[in-house]
Order: C-alpha cells, then structure tokens, then sequence
C-alpha cells in the first residue's frame, strides 16, 4: 500500500496514563508544528467515560497549542465505549472511523494481543496501520508470536511497532553526525576505537510504576530497546538512503551480528537502589515501593557488554548501561579511541585516551583534541571542540507520531529488529535468573554501586 495519510487516529485505552502523559501531549506537539495537519481522534475504552470528559481531556492536552487547532482537534474528537477484545465491539469501533485508520494500542500487552487476537478474526479496512507499543513481548518466543500474528492481519509496512527513542532528534542525530560529515565514519572502526559506551541514565525512580516496572526492570525497559536501538543507529553501515527499508535493513544488519560478550550471558551487571536523596527528592529504597515484591529480584540499573561480530567492529566491547535514580544522569553515547601508534619521544603525553562524546541529553557534541601545552609545548594538554545540538520541533512522541499518521513506517521498530533486541539480552536475562550475576545496591542519587568505578 503506497504511504498515504492517516484520516482517524483511534488511541484504543483512551483513559490510560500512556494516553495522558505521552501520546496526547506529542499529539499536541505535532499538530501545533508545522508538521501538523488535520486529524479526527477517536478515543475508546472500556470505562464509561462521557464524550464531553474526552473532549476536556484532550483539550488538556492541547491548552499549550495554539487556541484555534486546539478547539478544532477537540471538535472532531469523539469518545467510544468498548472492549476491545470483543468483535462486536470492534466493528463499531471501525464503522466509525472514517478514511485510513491508525488502531494505537495503547494498552497492556497482554490486552494488545487479545485485541489483535479478535481482530485476526475480522473483516478490517485496506490500508488500516496497528500501532503497539513497547514491550513488544515480553520475551523472544512471545516477540516472535505475536509479529506472527500480526502478519496475519496486515503487512509489516502497516505494522508501527513505537519506540519513542526513535523520535528523538538527539537519537537521529547519531546518523546525520555519522554519514552528513566526512570527518568522523572513518574513524569509527575497531582500528581506532578502543570501546564504546551507552549510557541512558535517570534521576527518576520508579514514579508509581511498580505494576510494569517490577516485572520488567531496566534491562528489558530500556536496553532491550531504547539502549539496542541506540547501538544500531551508532554502528550500522551507511545506509544508501534513509528511507524504511534501507535505514530499518541496516540497523537489523548489525543487530544480527551482535551477540552478549560472554555467550552466558555474565559479561552484565546488575543493581537496584537503597534510599536516598537526589537534589531535594528524597527517594524511598525502590524495595520498599508499593508494588513491588522485593523477592523478584528486579533491578533499576543495568549494565551489559555486547560484541559485534563484523569486520567494522570485530573485538570492540560496547558497554550498555541503564539506569533509575542516578545522581548526575548521563545519557549519551562515547567513543573511546585508541592510543595514537607512536607518540614522538619527548612528548609528555595525555593520561586518558580521546573520546568522541555525542550526547543525547543535554544534545551536544564533543570531541576530545590533544593539543600543545600552553607553559610547555612538549607537556601535552586536553583541549575539546563542543557543538550543541539544535532544539527540535517536535517532541520524540510528537516526531513518531508524524512518521506514524504520514503512512511511513522509517521510525518503526521493524518485526526482525524486536526479536533481535530480545535474542541479544535472552543469555543476561537467564544468568540472572539463576544467579549467575549478583544483585548489588546502591543508594539513590549516587552514581552507582561504589565497587562498580
Ligand atoms: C520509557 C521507559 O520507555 O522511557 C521509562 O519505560 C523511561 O522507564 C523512559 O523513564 C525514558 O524516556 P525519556 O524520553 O523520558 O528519556
């Protein structure tokens, strides 16, 4: 089906949180854009909400746009009462959607896949897009279960599987960085760099999440995808063009040749915070949160070693890490260069080796640079060249959003590159369910485990 625009956007869990919190806010961040044009919103749910409480919630989110879209979106805007694991239910909830449908499933996963469930069973629109968000499974075997069923009711180019990371123009930065300039690509290959790392860090705790986090925790919340997909786009091939296909064929190129350090899976670390301060937050030990049940052992920072089996990275150890309640959070991705060959005799060389810092947040780019010293020019000193990365328009949900109603799948999470994200953590997940790795603390606002440096 050729990409045409989506009509009826239909946020199936239309009284949920994700709603609230992410979807409806990038909505408004991407019709208030220049990016934005008309859409018709149909929100469903099981609850009885009225349609006139819809409406107040939407426009909610759209009191920051400008008056006029934001009166305009709440207009067209209508509220249906239905389960959605139902096919009666369903149907209406097609008959009323006009022109291409979008079916946002922004539900528990498990009443995501019953919903598509029914929807194998039926009758659906041509062109209609199925929008699900992550955790796409919760394992390989459940990852690869539901893409089948999936492909049973659409093509993958009507799949969108979200990944907000992807929208994230400090994220996309990694490419337009990697192949719009000469000077860096060739660099990044296992003859010049020593290591890299990934670190998507958060001063945030558990925030009330407990329901999903607890059964998660950070390796599966944020590196078997946002951290995953991170790695791709910063070692993939040059694509020949970003287009769906060519940019989603390269980033699932290397993810088939990574593999975890050590095959069992104990090249990881893992912890969970103590109590403790952050700023002026004063955080309760995340196993005291409500919710959780401390003997699931679920930790709140991650770490993996991953290798890429290919002739551009073969022996480099790519350093994975992700965590809550983390003083000083960094997010960003390094790469550590090799020392220099020979440095000349007489020189007094740097103490640490350069880096190439591309940070995702705050957005800036910095490259380590050795120059001469300024009292002495043999006693060599760190010098960096720093660039901050443009604000973006839109926010990373508003930027996925757009992919999404343009009919484009480039942002999605192609069906391969999910289940290769589980099949690289699967070997850590298993260690750690059998101990092989222990489960360390640390106490919240500090950087980490103090054995960990
Ligand atoms: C979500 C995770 O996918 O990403 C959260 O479930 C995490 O645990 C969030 O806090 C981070 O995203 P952002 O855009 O706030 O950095």
């Amino acid at each position: 089906m050729a990409a045409s625009r989506i009509d009826t956007l239909v946020i199936l869990g239309a009284g949920g949180d994700l709603t609230s919190r992410l979807l409806l806010p990038g909505l408004a961040s991407l019709l208030g854009s220049s990016r934005g044009t008309g859409i018709r919103l149909l929100g469903v749910d099981r609850g009885s909400m009225t349609d006139a409480a819809w409406k107040r919630k939407v426009a909610k989110a759209f009191s920051g746009t400008d008056a006029k879209l934001a009166e305009k979106v709440r207009e067209s805007s209508s509220y249906l009462r239905a389960d959605v694991t139902d096919p009666d239910d369903l149907q209406r909830v097609l008959d009323a959607a006009t022109g291409r449908t979008a079916l946002y499933f922004a539900l528990p996963p498990a009443v995501t896949v019953m919903a598509c469930e029914t929807l194998a069973r039926m009758r659906l629109p041509a062109g209609i897009v199925l929008a699900v968000e992550k955790p796409f499974g919760t394992d390989l075997a459940s990852a690869r279960s539901l893409n089948r069923l999936l492909q049973m009711i659409v093509p993958e180019e009507q799949v969108f599987r979200v990944d907000h990371f992807l929208g994230k123009s400090t994220v996309l930065n990694l490419i337009g960085m990697r192949f719009a300039n000469r000077i860096f690509e060739p660099l990044l290959s296992a003859q010049n760099v020593a290591h890299v790392e990934i670190r998507i860090e958060e001063e945030l705790g558990l925030e009330s999440r407990a329901g999903y986090y607890d059964r998660a925790g950070a390796l599966v919340d944020m590196i078997q995808s946002h951290l995953l997909l991170i790695l791709a786009l910063a070692t993939m091939e040059p694509p020949a063009t970003v287009g769906s296909e060519d940019l989603r064929g390269a980033m699932a190129q290397v993810l088939r040749a990574t593999r975890p350090w050590a095959k069992d899976g104990t090249a990881s670390r893992r912890a969970r915070y103590t109590g403790g301060t952050i700023g002026r937050r004063k955080l309760p030990a995340y196993s005291t949160e409500e919710g959780v049940d401390p003997s699931r052992k679920t930790e709140t920072l991650a770490e993996m070693t991953v290798a890429i089996d290919n002739w551009r990275w073969a022996g480099v150890p790519f350093l994975l890490r992700s965590g809550k309640a983390i003083g000083e959070a960094r997010q960003e991705v390094v790469f550590t260069f090799r020392d220099v060959p020979h440095l000349p005799t007489g020189f007094e060389g740097p103490s640490r080796q350069a880096q190439l810092r591309v940070g995702i947040r705050p957005a800036i780019l910095s490259l380590d640079l050795v120059t001469n010293g300024r009292e002495d020019p043999f006693d060599l000193e760190w010098d960096s060249l720093d660039a901050e990365f443009g604000p973006s328009e839109l926010s990373a949900y508003g930027e996925v959003l757009a992919e999404l109603l343009e009919g484009d799948p480039t942002l999605s999470v192609r069906g391969d590159i999910a289940e290769e994200c589980w099949r690289i953590v699967e070997p850590v997940l298993a260690a750690w369910r059998r101990d092989a790795v222990p489960l360390d603390t640390y106490p919240a606002g500090s950087r980490g485990p103090s054995a960990w440096r």
